[in-house]
């Protein structure tokens, strides 16, 4: 069985995603940690992510491998595993800006593929249903306002980082999203055969129960 998830950031995607593979016992990919990995080495390498030609010469001698740890998935680029250190803003914006290089998206598409050919998955992202996997079981498309999406990376993050402020976190949402559904290549967008899911008011269970619960009529038909 082959899920997507897609939408954008914040929306609860990998939340959803992580418990539906626990609950079916199907493989997780993130594929944002792994645009996540990639801005980060190209940085510890000196290289802006959205420097264009210096990404390019680059890309060929970037290495990059998915592991799973007891259960939980890790990043390892250019040898390092980088699972600890891709979730901050800076890294947030450079993904963004690494990911309209379709060079880059081709590269780790690759890898995608061939983890949904090997392994039962659900996979999240933002192009999973109309590019990486057309042919999936079942896609969803999950949202929610920008402000909401805000409000939970706020109460995320205000335990380790207490200066975070729930505006700074919305423009940047909002930043990344147009980057992310402008860009030429594979943009962030609803595919037509995918379910509309708004978590704007809704919990996580809520989410979770949604989705599984269609999934395993899908499983029946
Ligand atoms: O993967 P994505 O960026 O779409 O979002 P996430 O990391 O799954 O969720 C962002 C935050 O929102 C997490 O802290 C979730 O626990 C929380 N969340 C929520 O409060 N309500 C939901 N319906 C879904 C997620
Ligand atoms: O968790 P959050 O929604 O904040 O972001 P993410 O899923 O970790 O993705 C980080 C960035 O990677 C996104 O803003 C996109 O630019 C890019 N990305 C992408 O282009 N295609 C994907 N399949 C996944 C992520």
């Amino acid at each position: 069985m082959k899920i997507a998830i897609d939408g954008p950031a914040g929306a609860g995607k990998s939340t959803v995603a992580k418990a539906v593979a626990q609950k079916l016992n199907l493989n997780y990919l993130d594929t944002g940690a792994m645009y996540r990995a990639a801005a980060y080495a190209m940085l510890k390498r000196g290289i802006e992510p959205s420097d264009r030609t210096a990404v390019l010469s680059a890309l060929p001698s970037l290495s990059m491998e998915i592991v799973y740890d007891a259960g939980s998935q890790k990043v390892i680029a250019d040898g390092e595993d980088v699972t600890p250190f891709i979730r901050t803003a800076r890294i947030s914006k450079g993904a963004s800006d690494i990911a309209v290089i379709p060079e880059v998206r081709l590269k780790l598409v690759d890898l995608q593929r061939n983890a949904a050919q090997h392994y039962d998955i659900v996979m999240d992202g933002r192009d999973i249903g109309t590019y990486v996997l057309p042919d999936a079981d079942i896609k969803f498309f999950i949202t929610a306002s920008p402000r909401e999406r805000a409000r939970r990376r706020f109460l995320e993050l205000k335990e380790t980082v207490p200066e975070a402020d729930i505006d700074e976190i919305e423009r940047d949402i909002i930043a990344r999203d147009k980057t992310d559904s402008t860009r030429e290549f594979a943009p962030l967008r609803q595919a037509e055969d995918a379910i509309l899911v708004d978590t704007t008011d809704m919990n996580r269970e809520q989410v979770i129960d949604f989705v599984s619960g269609l999934i395993a009529e899908k499983k029946r038909r």
